[in-house]
This record gives structure tokens, C-alpha cells and sequence, in this order.
């Protein structure tokens, strides 16, 4: 059993208190219920205490010497960041693309020569499940230094159920390894491989008979996420491939009204989905849809950012009544980035949303977006202990003293995992 640990003297403990069984709409989506001069007792894995200095000695005093005790005097005590959509697991890159972006191609023109996600399924297919855990654990260490504490990830460069498989099998070492717990999503529906161009349905039927049942009977994901875009996956086959993910007991996702309006968000709603994700061209019925069945809207502006975009409207969302959360959208094609802290930068610049909000979208409604609400995305008591330091005298500085890791100290389950912004 690792040693308890009390942080002390914290300028701000950012708590988040009370949002364990919903995800935070509207105005309380502003209330990070912080404590001034804050302190956080730590035992067993598990927050035990917090409150100001005096409360957390009332009771602890006699046992301060059994304690690593962390003076995070002038900083900012927060939740581990979740990080509610990633395609953590791929092999190589695509830089190349990238310049051809630069230079006027679009991500869709790119996809359809055969580039985009098919180029990254190659490469996924020919790796091996070793070369994959390494590239992909990598960005995982990364991701600790950014403060990101939990971390979703998709499958969807494999297209097969072998490689589907392979990815999803590579994502559970990953979780058994690596201290970065990770919540597994199928994505077989990410692109129509091209041997299926012709006819998108056979390789839908697939999806739903072959390869949804075999991987839920692995146990290898506990939601399904679907492309729904023009060119890709319509709405009627998002619903198919969704509500079989449904009958074996996968939840549904979905990447929705990203490049083009396409009733992706109307469909989150008519599913049930736990989250839409992208919506960066999402009606304003579908937000109001969304909003009435409590769909949280996962908003990924690094996304719109580096594909040269509008993003979607955070500001309008979350006053229609969507519960928001904000996410990387990892991946070699749209988003290469493991900065969960840039993206809340670009939440506040590019989607009007407060340095309050963009904080709750990064911790418990992360977390309700993969249904770990109560487990984490908050400091209080019986949660667990992901918790991270962070080297500002207030939480706004996140925001306006942007691009900047300030992630200084990380404590994963109880441990302390990063140190001075490094691994330990
Ligand atoms: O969320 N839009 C679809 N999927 C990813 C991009 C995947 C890729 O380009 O490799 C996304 O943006
Ligand atoms: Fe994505």
C-alpha cells in the first residue's frame, strides 16, 4: 500500500462537488466549488479529506508523519484530467497530409483518394501488437504529463475484425500496464474499407453481425461510435450499427455533423447516445434534441483548429442545455495532439466558453461522456485519487497564460505519477 499523501496550503482546490450523478448543464457548469487555502488527504488509492487546512488537521493531525506531505502553496490543486475521445491506438503518421492541407487539398478529398483514415488502416494493419503498444504508450506518457489521468480510446484503423480486435487487445494491455486508465471504444464503423465502396451496406452488415457481437462477447469495449458523415456512414446506418451495438449491451457514441450538417446530432438523441461528438455543423434542433435527452456534446476544437475550421458552437450548447465536455480527438489525421490544456485554451478563444467551463468539461463532464461520473472527475470524498498540480495562482491562468503546460505534479490512484512535469 502506497503512502497517504496530504497536499497543503493549495491557493485553489478545485472540487467540482456535487456532479457526481449528472453531467453539468447551463449555469453549473460555472460552479468549480472551490476552497482557498485548500488541502487533500489521500489514502489507499482514494480521496479521504477535503477542506481547508484546519478542517483536514482536525482530524489528522496525530498522523502527519505517516503522510508525504506536498506543499502546493501559490498553485492550483484540480481533478485528473479525462480525456472523453481519442483513437489512442495507431501506427505511424501523417505529416504528409498535412502539408497537402496546407496547400489547399481538403481532409475529405484526402480520405477519398485513399489517404486519411484508410492511410492510417494500413499502417495499423501491418503493425504488429507490439509495434502498436509502443507507439501508442508513448502518447499515453504524454498524455500523464498534460495532467490527463483516464483517457478514452477507439478502435477504427483496423476494419477487420482481426484488426479491430488487435487494436481493442492492445488497448486493454494498455490499461493493465500503463497507470492511465483507459475506457475502450469499438469504432468499426470509422470508414467504409475500400473493398466495400461499392456496396457501404454489406460492410455495415458486417460491422453489425460479425464484429460487434465478437467483441462485446470479448469484452474488449464498452461503447460503439460510428462516423456519421456524407461520404461515409448515412444517419439510417449510424441507427443500424448503434442500436446493435445497444442489444449487446455497447453504448452508443457517435461522430456527428463534423464536416457537413447531416442530422448526426438528431440521431445522438434518437439513439440515446451517451455523447455526440465534433458538431461542428450541428442544427440548432439537433442541440435542442441533444439538450432534451440529456446527450452530452463532446467538443473537440483542436479538431476544427488544425483542419482550418469553424468550430462548433460551445457557447450556444451549453446555453440550449447540452451538457459539455471537451476532448483531444487524438488521432494522425485531424488532431495530433495530446494537449488536453491547449484544448481548453481553444475552448475559451474559439467557442466562448468561460475558464470555469472549460475546466468542468474536462473533468466530471468528461467523465460522465464514458461513464465514470462517479469514480472520477472531482475531488471529494470515496472518489478516486487522480489528482494534479498545477503551477498557477489561479485557475483563470490556465486559460490566459495559454499553450503552456502548467501541469507540474500528477497523482494517479494515489501516486504520485508525474514530478516536477516529469515522469517519475
Ligand atoms: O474524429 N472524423 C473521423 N475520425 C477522426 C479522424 C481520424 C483520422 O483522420 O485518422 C476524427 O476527426
Ligand atoms: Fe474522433
Amino acid at each position: 500500500m502506497s503512502k497517504a499523501i496530504f497536499i497543503r496550503h493549495a491557493n485553489e482546490v478545485i472540487t467540482l462537488k456535487g456532479g457526481s450523478d449528472a453531467p453539468l448543464t447551463k449555469e453549473r457548469m460555472e460552479e468549480l466549488h472551490i476552497i482557498k487555502g485548500g488541502s487533500v488527504w489521500i489514502e489507499d488509492g482514494n480521496i479521504h479529506a477535503v477542506g481547508t487546512d484546519e478542517e483536514i488537521l482536525a482530524d489528522y493531525q496525530n498522523r502527519l508523519d505517516e503522510a508525504e506531505v506536498i506543499d502546493a502553496r501559490g498553485k492550483v490543486v484540480a481533478p485528473g484530467f479525462v480525456d472523453p475521445h481519442t483513437h489512442l491506438v495507431f501506427a505511424g503518421s501523417r505529416e504528409n497530409e498535412f502539408n497537402m492541407r496546407l496547400e489547399g487539398s481538403s481532409y475529405m478529398e484526402i480520405m477519398n483518394a485513399g489517404g486519411g483514415i484508410h492511410a492510417t488502416t494500413r499502417a495499423t494493419r501491418e503493425a504488429g501488437q507490439e509495434q502498436l503498444f509502443t507507439e501508442s504508450k508513448r502518447r499515453l506518457d504524454k498524455f500523464l504529463m498534460h495532467g490527463v489521468t483516464t483517457v478514452e480510446a477507439k478502435s477504427g484503423y483496423g476494419l477487420s475484425l482481426e484488426h479491430e480486435m488487435k487494436q481493442l487487445e492492445v488497448a486493454k494491455k494498455l490499461n493493465n500496464s500503463h497507470c492511465i486508465d483507459i475506457v475502450s471504444t469499438f469504432m468499426g464503423a470509422h470508414a467504409v474499407p475500400g473493398d466495400y465502396k461499392e456496396n457501404p451496406d454489406q460492410f455495415v452488415d458486417i460491422v453489425i453481425n460479425e464484429m460487434i457481437p465478437k467483441v462485446a462477447e470479448a469484452g474488449l469495449a464498452e461503447f460503439n461510435d460510428v462516423f456519421c458523415e456524407h461520404g461515409v456512414f448515412t444517419p439510417e446506418q449510424s441507427k443500424r450499427i448503434l442500436e446493435a451495438g445497444l442489444k449487446h449491451g455497447l453504448k452508443p457514441k457517435i461522430h456527428a455533423d463534423e464536416i457537413e450538417p447531416y442530422g448526426g446530432a438528431e440521431t445522438a438523441a434518437e439513439v440515446g447516445a451517451v455523447s455526440a461528438d465534433h458538431l461542428l455543423k450541428a442544427s440548432d434542433e439537433g442541440m435542442k434534441m441533444m439538450a432534451d435527452k440529456g446527450v452530452i456534446g463532446v467538443l473537440l476544437p483542436g479538431t476544427a483548429f488544425f483542419l482550418m475550421a469553424d468550430s462548433a458552437n460551445g457557447r450556444k450548447m451549453i446555453d440550449t442545455g447540452v451538457p459539455v465536455a471537451l476532448s483531444t480527438d487524438c488521432n494522425p489525421g485531424s488532431s495530433p495532439t495530446v494537449s488536453l490544456p491547449l484544448i481548453m485554451n481553444l475552448g475559451c478563444l474559439k467557442m466562448g466558453m468561460t475558464p470555469a467551463e472549460v475546466i468542468t468539461a474536462t473533468t466530471i463532464n468528461a467523465a460522465h461522456a464514458i461513464n465514470r461520473g462517479h469514480e472520477v472527475g472531482s475531488i471529494e470524498v470515496g472518489k478516486k485519487a487522480d489528482v494534479v498540480i498545477l503551477d498557477v495562482p489561479n485557475y483563470m491562468q490556465l486559460q490566459y497564460h495559454y499553450g503552456v503546460n502548467h501541469t507540474e505534479t500528477v497523482i494517479k490512484g494515489g501516486k504520485v505519477v508525474v514530478n516536477g512535469g516529469r515522469l517519475v
